[in-house]
């Protein structure tokens, strides 16, 4: 067998951060066993712990564990702080998966879950809160329909409960919104989205204080969970642009939506940024800005939402958002899951703005939205032979 010829004392200062690989540690004598730390790879080496301290510089925390998806880490932290007998009240414009990991999986440990609409009262809120209700989950702005929460609000009554509060904060991605300076307990993110940005990586973290953030690593080294140093490094990576990117893809999604706000087949534009919408004010009031997500309404029948994607080529048809590319889905059938959705036989679509020029994105549209009226009129006035 043929020995590495390097240790870690011949490694170099780079401006990159190491990427450290490995499963075993090595002691540096009998007497360590037991008490070095970490004294074994699977918690992370020197690259998941850059991630982990640049996360919670990021996201103002004290404890910032990685899982390897989103939607890992928000299970993880559901799991980290919720016990048999407890209720979850969750927020309905939650993450899909979220919803039926709650119906699923917590349901199986004996965990109830009930919902509440985004625009729920404050008093009715309270009054949902039971002697059973352990956590508050939420999401701001809301998955597809990008609904604003009164987030600090929520906090602070949860506080007075007695209940903790988690928050998907993956559209902020920690740059535009820091829930837990607002009274939020857990801020979680996938980091699959915006910080790793290139739409290469799975990676999820949640991010939280004092002894919350002790319950969280308690759970998260009981079950295993790990990310290999390879994509924490490609986070860390990501991490060095987030803030342009987002400022990038928010000013371009902003234009791309006063354009869209002003075309006649276009009923509605969920773009909470964008002035006049709805949620604005409470959005101008947390935010610091938007990112690349905006939802519209067609004012066509729900069919001709194909005419409109299958038009698109710069967007591309498939689900995620958070990369440098401009991407597209129908949202119809994830809202009717909902408990508290509106019926809308219109077609809803879902863009992400991507790091593509947005005159270019707008020309597409164009030729897309043409596409839709196409198919409306000829839904309206079938040809005759
Ligand atoms: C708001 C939100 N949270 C969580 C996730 C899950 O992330 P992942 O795909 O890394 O599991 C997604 C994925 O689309 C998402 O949109």
């Amino acid at each position: 067998m043929i020995h590495p010829a390097a240790d870690g004392e011949v490694l170099l200062r780079t401006a990159a951060p190491v990427l450290q690989r490995g499963t075993t540690v090595l002691l540096d004598n009998s007497d360590c066993f037991g008490k070095s730390s970490p004294s074994y790879g699977r918690s992370g080496l020197a690259t998941q712990e850059a991630l982990r301290h640049s996360l919670c510089e990021l996201e103002h925390g004290e404890v910032a564990e990685l899982y390897p998806s989103g939607l890992a880490a928000l299970s993880g932290a559901i799991l980290a702080v919720c016990r048999s007998g407890d209720e979850i009240l969750i927020c309905d414009t939650i993450y899909g998966p979220t919803r039926r990991f709650a119906e699923t999986t917590m349901a199986d440990y004996g965990v109830t879950a009930r919902y509440f609409p985004a625009d729920i009262a404050l008093g009715e809120l309270e009054a949902l809160i039971g002697l059973a209700t352990r956590l508050i989950v939420l999401e701001a702005p809301g998955s597809l329909t990008l609904d604003m929460i009164d987030v600090p609000a929520i906090a602070t009554l949860a506080r007075t409960c007695g209940v903790l509060t988690l928050i998907d904060n993956t559209y902020a991605a920690g740059v535009l919104f820091k829930p837990l300076d607002h009274g939020v307990d857990i801020s979680v993110q996938a980091l699959t989205k915006y910080v790793c940005g290139h739409s290469d990586v799975f990676m999820g973290c949640a991010v939280a204080r004092g002894e919350v953030g002790a319950m969280l690593k308690r759970s998260s080294r009981s079950i295993g969970w790990a990310v290999s140093s390879d994509d924490a490094y490609l986070a860390l990576r990501g991490l060095r642009t987030l803030h342009t990117r987002i400022e990038r893809h928010g000013a371009a999604a902003l234009e791309v939506a006063s354009w869209l706000a002003a075309q006649p087949l276009v009923r509605e534009v969920m773009c909470p940024a964008l002035p006049g919408t709805v949620g604005h004010d409470l959005f101008v009031r947390d935010y610091a800005g938007g990112n690349g997500l905006i939802t519209i309404v067609l004012d066509a029948p729900e069919t001709a939402a194909t005419a409109f994607l299958d038009a698109l080529r710069l967007f591309g048809l498939g689900y995620s958002w958070g990369g440098f590319e401009s991407l597209a889905i129908p949202c119809n059938d994830q809202i009717r899951q909902r408990r508290f959705a509106a019926p809308c036989e219109s077609p809803v679509i879902r863009l992400h703005v991507g790091l593509e020029n947005p005159a270019d994105l707008i020309s597409e549209l164009q030729i897309a939205l043409s596409a839709c009226a196409q198919a409306k009129d000829n839904e309206q006035s079938p040809r005759t032979y």
